[in-house]
């Protein structure tokens, strides 16, 4: 890929229309200081650039657009589609959306239209069109940014109509139908398109505490998803369409939300010029779960990605919003420019003086001036970003490790009804990951259908859901050499959520080298106990498999229960490869204990060998590379000894021998 910006965009969301012109003056003035060189505008404006059916009014953006071009900025500029004007929600109801309950929505919020309401689409792609029309060849506008953050859904009865056509072209028979959704099952057959109905709470809802959306046909409620997701897809499609047809170049992205569930992002990312994300993690986010999402962000394109969105002090929709202690944006920053982002961006610029948000960080805060903690952080990143430059973007981030990530899978984990509600996708995938992290190894989350010949090792937790010739590549992918890591809970249903018959994990099986008969819950109190063969033992919670060996050596067996001495974790030899299976969501010892026996069986070669507990990202150059060196933890900790000697662009300094990091601190040592 070539750099899609030629500086590292430093900015964020900037409204000005909130404000008065005097302020905006001041703001240019105070951004300037702080090495701000780019705004994300007209995120929320249709109201004011549209205010009828008929009229359109550019004069305040028009002002805004000449104002930062002669300020140099880079310009993301959005289409503003995210939120609907009262006017077009009055005049046409039909553009707002219904719940799950079966309400229908008044004027309100944001993230509020209908993706299937033509009414909706047709302004909103009229909005786009108009705006490429008139600021796509100004050479300031760097990137375009459609809508904001979707999400949601809608079972409206335009929906419900288009829900009906796709199910067509996927299924073209009723019979494909009853059959995916084995509609056998509480006398569900459908006998005409018209009988579908969207799964919402008057429809299949299931009421259930865990998860919201449940129904009694988690087919149907995937193929729902699957259906969402692709719906707002074309909302996304149809507006690049719109901005095409007058601007040829300019990047395309819209803002992700990393593990977001409700769309399928690697589905999204074809279609996307540059992946753009934004960061919120709260005061007790594991750090490894942020560095999860940043891979997730550049593996859905294996590129490096825009931070669109990061908070420069605190946030206000969290229950507890704590403040960015000194140091942490900063730290933060670095981390996800590690993981391959090329651009730094905040929301917001200035803080607002009304609305749900005035509470949230800025780099200009209510006090005005750039008298502040925040606003000084802000402008030491900007001074050093300034000098980065032309040195980290184009750099990339090669991982010997895929772990896979699918939104199918999420969903059909999800939506399943048992073994245990305390299987959530995430945390399951952030489990396994997180050992990676531990040990400084760089991980790409990767697609099912990823090149799995790129990776040294691939961990495929929780593979719940094995879609068509997904068991064809994982095996080609272990008998050429790969080390593959699966779990309970995995091979058991195909595309629909159909169980493979014959024993789990279904197609998984053979390569795994056993069969699992059944599947044991543990309430969160409970846990059984997994002897290793050294005679080391871990915990084990959640679910446990009890299987049976058919080719593969057990490597722990449950110590525990009416099913102690049966095989808990195994290893088969499968071609030039491996397949470890892991039956039991194993406390850290345990988890520790069999990732790295397959580490190690894959030569998986970490980026320090010992990071002493830091974090160590490296990315690499056609020339140089460089390591990004962070501390986390609540203590100074050593460098390792290998990096004495290298020199940390950040300080200018190179590292001397037994150098302490103290929290939050990092450094960046050339190779
Ligand atoms: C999201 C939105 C922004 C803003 C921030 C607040 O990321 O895209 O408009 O609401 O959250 O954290
Ligand atoms: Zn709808």
């Amino acid at each position: 890929m070539k750099r899609p910006f030629k500086r590292i965009l430093y900015g964020g969301d900037y409204n000005p229309n909130q404000w008065g012109k005097e302020v905006w003056k001041e703001d240019m003035r105070i951004f300037k200081d702080a090495r701000i060189n780019s705004a994300t505008i007209n995120v929320f404006s249709w109201a004011k650039i549209q205010p009828s059916e008929d009229t359109y009014n550019f004069t305040e953006l028009d002002e805004v657009i000449a104002m930062l071009s002669q300020e140099n900025y880079d310009i993301v500029l959005a289409t503003s589609t995210a939120a609907l004007p009262a006017w077009m929600v009055k005049r046409y109801p039909e553009v707002a959306r219904t719940d799950y309950e079966g309400r229908h929505h008044k004027f309100g919020q944001r993230h509020n239209a209908c993706p299937n309401s033509l009414v909706f689409q047709k302004f909103a792609s009229r909005l786009a069109g108009k705006l490429a029309e008139r600021y796509g060849d100004n050479p300031h506008v760097t990137c375009w940014h459609i809508s904001n953050e979707y999400g949601g859904e809608c079972y409206c009865e335009n929906c419900e109509k288009a829900f009906r056509v796709w199910l067509r072209g996927k299924y073209q028979t009723l019979d494909e139908l009853n059959k995916a959704w084995n509609t056998e099952f509480w006398g569900h057959t459908i006998y005409d398109w018209d009988e579908v109905v969207l799964p919402d709470a008057l429809g299949d809802g299931i009421e259930d505490a865990a998860e919201p959306h449940m129904t009694a046909f988690a087919g149907l409620s995937i193929d729902y998803c699957r259906f969402n997701s692709d719906g707002m897809l074309n909302n996304f499609k149809m507006e690049k369409e719109a901005i095409r047809k007058f601007d040829k170049e300019t990047p395309i992205t819209t803002n992700m939300m990393g593990t977001f569930k409700g769309l399928d992002y690697f589905k999204w990312a074809k279609e996307m010029d540059v992946i753009s994300w934004d960061n919120y993690p709260s005061y007790n986010t594991p750090w490894s779960l942020v560095a999860m999402k940043h891979d997730l962000m550049r593996g859905l394109k294996d590129q490096p990605f825009t931070l669109m969105e990061q908070t420069p002090s605190q946030q206000n929709w969290q229950p507890y919003n704590s403040l960015k202690r000194p140091g942490q944006m900063r730290a933060q920053s670095y981390q996800t420019m590690a993981h391959g982002a090329d651009t730094i961006q905040f929301f917001q610029l200035r803080r607002s003086v009304g609305g749900c948000e005035k509470f949230h960080g800025a780099v200009i805060a209510h006090a005005g001036t750039e008298n502040t903690r925040v606003f000084r952080e802000v402008k030491q990143l900007g001074e050093e970003l300034e000098k980065l430059s032309n040195v980290i973007p184009g750099t990339v981030n090669e991982a010997e490790v895929g772990v896979i990530f699918d939104w199918d899978n999420y969903w059909a984990l999800e939506y399943t009804s048992g073994p245990s509600i305390s299987l959530k996708y995430v945390d399951q995938i952030h489990q396994y990951y997180r050992y990676f992290y531990d040990h400084n190894m760089g991980v790409t989350m990767i697609p099912v259908d990823a090149d799995f010949s790129k990776y040294k090792m691939i961990v495929a937790p929780v593979l719940y859901m094995v879609k068509p010739g997904m068991k064809e590549a994982l095996e080609k992918y272990v008998k050429n050499g790969g080390i593959l890591v699966t779990t309970y809970m995995s091979g058991i249903v195909g595309e629909s959520d159909n169980v493979y018959l014959g024993g789990y994990p279904g197609p998984l099986k053979e390569m795994a080298g056993i069969w699992v008969e059944e599947i044991d819950a543990l309430a969160p109190e409970q846990y059984n106990i997994v002897t290793f063969k050294d005679g080391s033992q871990s915990k084990c919670k959640i679910v446990c498999d009890l299987m049976h060996l058919e080719g593969a050596e057990a490597l722990g067996e449950y110590a525990e229960d009416f099913y102690a001495g049966m095989p808990a974790v195994t290893r088969h030899d499968y071609g030039k490869g491996k397949l470890y299976y892991i039956g039991s969501c194993m406390e850290v010892v345990g988890t520790d204990k069999i990732l790295t026996m397959a580490a190690e069986d894959a030569r998986v070669n970490p980026v320090a060998e010992n990071g002493n507990g830091l974090e160590i990202v490296k990315r690499n150059g056609e020339e140089k590379s460089f390591y990004f060196v962070m501390n986390f933890k609540d203590e100074d900790l050593k460098i390792p000894e290998e990096f004495a000697g290298k020199m940390d662009l950040l300080s200018g300094n190179a590292v001397e021998k037994g150098e302490m990091l103290p929290k939050f601190g990092v450094k960046i040592l050339v190779e």
